[in-house]
């Protein structure tokens, strides 16, 4: 006898769904039996589509006309349309608005200029491990992932380095609202009520996107007054059919850098080397033959699926495997859920360097949207596997891991290590 599949016990939403692991199981049966399934929230929100195949993940990603990322916000919570206002930035965005934003800012992202940042990106990377090697046992969440991707953005913005350790808290506070040990503390909220925000008018409910909005909001002046060879600089004279970022897009532009760059690659090193320390066979395979390693970024970072999800709005009815979407309904495309998709990546919960994995949609599933900064991102996972591979280091954890606690972010805040023999 089979027992009756009940897919309406299904959670996806409660960050505390992912504090001990990605719901894979959940995912798969999704997959497997409903995958546009309708997924109950609590009250006041009727609901969402979850969205778990890949290939619906990309045609829905491509198709801005019917899924709206402007419409409503980019995630699971509803925003009343005044805070949407204020706090939106290219990310909440449709063409042709977004095409405007995006012809402005990309060619500060393309391939050519991302290896520009390379060498100071392998000087970090060295710095990092010889500093975290000499304590013997460190964190390679605290020492190694949290400390690079900020330190490569100040080298990319031109701002001081010794800013960095502030910026990469203000990133954590931005993505890990949701987690007590990393949330901003309750006098960021009082400042930024005093200063007339409530939460819900901040970009991710986070005071501290105004603090980032500040800092942003100087370094910009500071690059007029006195052009240097850096991003900002390029940022506030970039023009595109003579047009400029307004100030308010110039910060928004900032902040949602300092978010979607940071916390993102971060997760992409600690969850690649979690999975490497697992089966060490696979940092020999690297060793053994470089070619692999372009490739075996792409594992890693389909592997490591840092963001779980993003949302669109239907701007129209559509029927998708037949399911009746209506306008407004909100869908939830989960990346996680596409990149472990057995139709695409044979035996998905295989972790292979050497497969192809380069149908991932790690960074959104192509379209107008897909990540400005996956260049800078992939360099990043490829600069620091590399740096480990040119010393033979090879690393065992050394006391508890802890995952974040959240529904947006994958990842560990902490993963005690200590170096051990290589073969
Ligand atoms: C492994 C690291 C990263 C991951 C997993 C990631 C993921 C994503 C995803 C899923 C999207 C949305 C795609 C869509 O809606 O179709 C996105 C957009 C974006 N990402 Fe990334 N990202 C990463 C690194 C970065 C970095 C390093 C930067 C900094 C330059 C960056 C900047 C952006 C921006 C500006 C957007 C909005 C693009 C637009 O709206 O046109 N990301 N990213």
């Amino acid at each position: 006898m089979t027992a009756t599949l009940d897919l309406s016990a299904i959670e996806l939403k409660d960050p505390d769904v992912y504090l001990h692991g990605v719901p894979h199981e959940s995912f798969r049966l999704l997959r497997e039996h409903d995958p546009v399934h309708w997924h109950p929230e609590t009250e006041p929100d009727p609901g969402f589509w979850a969205i778990t195949k890949h290939a619906d993940v990309v045609a829905i990603s491509k198709d801005a006309q019917r899924f709206s990322s402007a419409e409503r916000f980019i995630y699971y919570e509803e925003i009343p349309a005044d805070a949407m206002e204020m706090r939106r930035s290219m990310i909440e965005t449709d063409p042709p608005e977004h095409t405007r934003l995006r012809r402005i800012v990309s060619p500060l992202f393309t391939p050519k200029t991302v290896d520009a940042y390379r060498a100071h990106t392998r000087a970090v990377a060295d710095r990092l491990l010889d500093n975290a090697l000499a304590k013997g046992e460190f964190d390679w969440v605290h020492d190694i992932c949290e400390m690079m991707p900020i330190r490569v953005f100040v080298d990319v913005f031109g701002a001081p380095e010794s800013d960095a350790d502030y910026l990469a808290k203000l990133a954590n506070m931005l993505v890990a609202i949701d987690d007590p040990d990393l949330a901003p503390p309750p006098e960021m909220y009082e400042h930024a009520r005093a200063r007339g925000y409530e939460e819900h008018q901040l970009p991710f409910n986070s005071p501290a996107a105004l603090y980032l909005f500040d800092y942003a909001r100087e370094l910009c002046e500071a690059r007029r007054q006195d052009p240097q060879d850096d991003l900002i600089t390029r940022l506030v004279s970039a023009e595109w059919e003579g047009e400029r970022l307004t100030d308010s897009e110039l910060v928004n532009f900032c902040q949602l850098l300092v978010f979607a760059g940071n916390e993102t690659t971060r997760n992409s090193l600690a969850t690649g080397m979690h999975q490497c320390i697992l089966q060490p066979e696979q940092l020999d395979l690297l060793e053994a033959d470089r070619g692999l390693m372009k490739g075996a970024v792409e594992e890693i970072l389909r592997w490591a699926t840092p963001i779980y999800t993003f949302r669109r709005t239907a701007t129209e009815d559509v029927e998708l495997r037949g399911k009746q979407i209506k306008q407004g309904d909100k869908l939830m495309m989960y990346y996680i859920s596409a990149n472990y998709d057995e139709e695409v990546f044979a035996d998905p919960q295989r972790f292979d360097v050497t497969r192809d994995a380069s149908a991932q949609v790690v960074f959104g599933g192509g379209g107008p949207h897909y990540c400005l900064g996956a260049f800078l991102a992939r360099m990043q996972v490829e600069t620091l596997f590399t740096a480990v591979l040119d010393r033979g280091l090879r690393f065992e954890v050394c006391g508890p891991t802890a995952r974040l606690r959240s529904n947006f972010g994958n990842g560990f805040k902490t993963m005690p290590v200590r170096a051990v023999a290589g073969r």
